[in-house]
């Protein structure tokens, strides 16, 4: 059975956004973050690479939970399906989408960063949605706005987070889980300092008893 869209949170306070240049990088990054205790990975499907890493890592790494981010169109969210996809992430959110994951039973975490847009995604059935771009788009405030009338709802934070900032966002009631490419930084990849990668996916695991 499909999982839960809120499911995803309950790993962890923080969902890596990863951004894949080399598909030789995705397993050694995923088992890094494994091994940090992180295990709910959100491979953005921005550059060439992602999909074959979303493959790889659903073929060879079942305890991680993998999905697929910046899903933009019904097309995307069909090929993140096929490459073994257990969820999807979309910047933002439009009922063409959400029908069609739900057609295909991938699990859609939405983007949204107005009301008018919350409203769309609730109107759709969806009541855990990713709260994007966060930090431009009113960060802690708005998050604080949105509760009042959307109690019901829950965010995931993602864009603009970072490790000093992600506590506060944490401690919102409406924030369930949060998202932020701070681990699994570029450079880091590059050197192939998987150790430094689990590092800090310990740090950010750790941001939930703090
Ligand atoms: C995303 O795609 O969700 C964001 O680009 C991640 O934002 P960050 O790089 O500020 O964490």
């Amino acid at each position: 059975m499909a999982l839960k869209p809120i499911e995803l949170a309950a790993p962890g306070p923080v969902i890596p956004v990863i951004v894949i240049q080399r598909v030789e990088d995705a397993l050694p990054l995923a088992e890094a973050l494994l091994a940090g205790g992180v295990r709910v990975l959100e491979v953005t499907l921005r550059t060439p690479a992602g999909l074959e890493a979303i493959r790889r890592i659903a073929r060879e790494l079942p305890e991680a939970l993998v999905g697929a981010g910046t899903v933009r169109s019904v097309a995307d969210a069909q090929a993140a399906r096929e490459a073994g996809a257990r969820f999807a992430v979309s910047p933002g959110y439009t009922s063409e989408i959400g029908r069609a994951c739900r057609q295909i039973e991938l699990p859609l975490l939405p983007g949204v960063a107005t009301p008018s847009e919350v409203l769309a995604a609730m109107a759709d059935g969806y009541d855990f949605l990713k709260f994007f771009p966060a930090a431009a788009a009113g960060g802690i405030p708005m998050l604080k706005a949105l509760a009042g009338p959307f109690p019901d709802i829950g965010f995931c934070p993602t864009g603009g987070l970072t490790p000093e900032n992600a506590r506060q966002y944490l401690s919102l009631p409406n924030v369930k889980v949060c998202g932020g490419s701070w681990l699994s930084p570029q450079a880091t990849i590059d050197a192939g300092d998987w150790a430094q990668i689990t590092r800090l996916a310990r740090a950010a695991q750790a941001l939930r008893e703090s």
